[in-house]
């Protein structure tokens, strides 16, 4: 089933891009099958449709003037941070720009290093990760890649322990039992609802900057949830007391190519060099793309479209919810 147009889907944050990926130039970004365009301000980053109202040009390829407007390419109006026009250079000075020349907005907030973006009125606020007030952890940011895949093949897999054992047996999961315990759904802290889990893993020389270990195999304590509709925390605690949280984000692009960064807070003691921390998490994150590319298409949201066992209930779950904020004609 094609998605991105579901109107529903509109009422939720996106994060589109890290902070610094927004400068001195406009970013044009696609979400939901939409094109918008990002600028920085000194009040901070707008956004809006990517469509100049006066003869419909991208203003992504325009640029932020010294007066601080978003300053189209084609015949150089300009629009300020709200997205009013406030200079027609045709009209010359003085003259009003047409009441009907603003651009037409979109909800943008920073968070966690992230832009986000809300094409509709939003419904919810974003998820709290308390980790990002706690002076213990630090905050790593990873970048923002484009994935061939479906945002909900991507959140079905996030989701899913049953594939650590066979597809991340180059990182971490060899030593993982194949069979996986009975899960039991619970609303877990900060909007999120999931399952908590133990498992044994693979602790290979590379990971010892992420794990804090030597030892061959670490035990994890973890939990795994979902927030509508496409957000997934992973926190992982190691026995030295060591925390681990992850920000999995699936933005979709449209039905089939995603926008993928994953967000890190840590306890360490901040001694190791940041990207260090998170080589292991990126090829972890490898395995996975590589492995979702090679499915066409959106994951199938029929309750019978698929067959599903028991390890696939986190997924199943999240499937059923997301199919029921969707606005589908019965
Ligand atoms: S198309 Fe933007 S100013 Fe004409
Ligand atoms: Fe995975």
């Amino acid at each position: 089933m094609r998605y991105v147009n579901n109107s529903a889907l509109n009422a939720y944050w996106y994060p589109v891009a890290e902070h610094a990926d927004v400068g001195a130039d406009p970013l044009p970004v696609t979400l939901l099958g939409d094109r918008f365009v990002l600028w920085r301000t000194d009040v901070g980053v707008s956004a809006a449709r990517d469509r100049c109202p006066h003869r419909e040009m991208p203003l992504s390829i325009g640029c932020v003037d010294e007066s601080q407007n978003l300053r189209c390419a084609y015949h150089g109006w300009g629009f300020d941070a709200a997205g009013l026009c406030v200079d027609v250079p045709s009209s010359g000075p003085g003259v009003p720009a047409p009441p009907t020349a603003r651009l037409h907005g979109c909800h943008v907030q920073e968070r966690y290093g992230l832009i986000w973006l809300c094409p509709g009125v939003p419904v919810a606020d974003i998820p709290v990760i308390v980790h990002d007030a706690d002076p213990a952890f630090r905050r790593i940011n990873t970048g923002v890649e484009i994935w061939n895949a479906s945002a909900t093949r991507m959140v079905d897999n996030f989701l899913d322990v049953s594939h650590f054992p066979w597809v991340h047996t180059g990182t971490f999961g060899s030593s993982q039992a194949t069979g996986v315990a009975s899960i039991e759904l619970v609303d877990l802290d900060g909007d999120f609802h999931g399952y908590a889990y133990e498992v044994d893993a693979s602790n290979p020389e590379e990971a010892a900057a992420t794990t804090g270990s030597a030892e061959p195999v670490v035990h994890r304590r973890m939990s795994t949830g979902f927030a509508l509709p496409l957000l997934v925390r992973s926190t992982i605690a190691y026995e030295d007391g060591l925390e681990h949280i992850l920000l999995l984000c699936s933005t979709p692009v449209d039905d089939e190519t995603s926008l993928f960064t994953f967000v890190v807070w840590r306890n360490d003691d901040f001694s190791v060099d940041a990207e260090e921390t998170i080589a292991f998490d990126r090829a972890i994150g490898a395995e996975d793309k590589s492995m979702l590319e090679q499915v066409p298409g959106p994951l199938p949201l029929g309750r019978t479209a698929m067959v599903s066992v028991q390890a696939d209930k986190p997924s199943v779950e999240w499937r059923r919810r997301f199919f029921a904020l969707l606005d589908v004609p019965e």
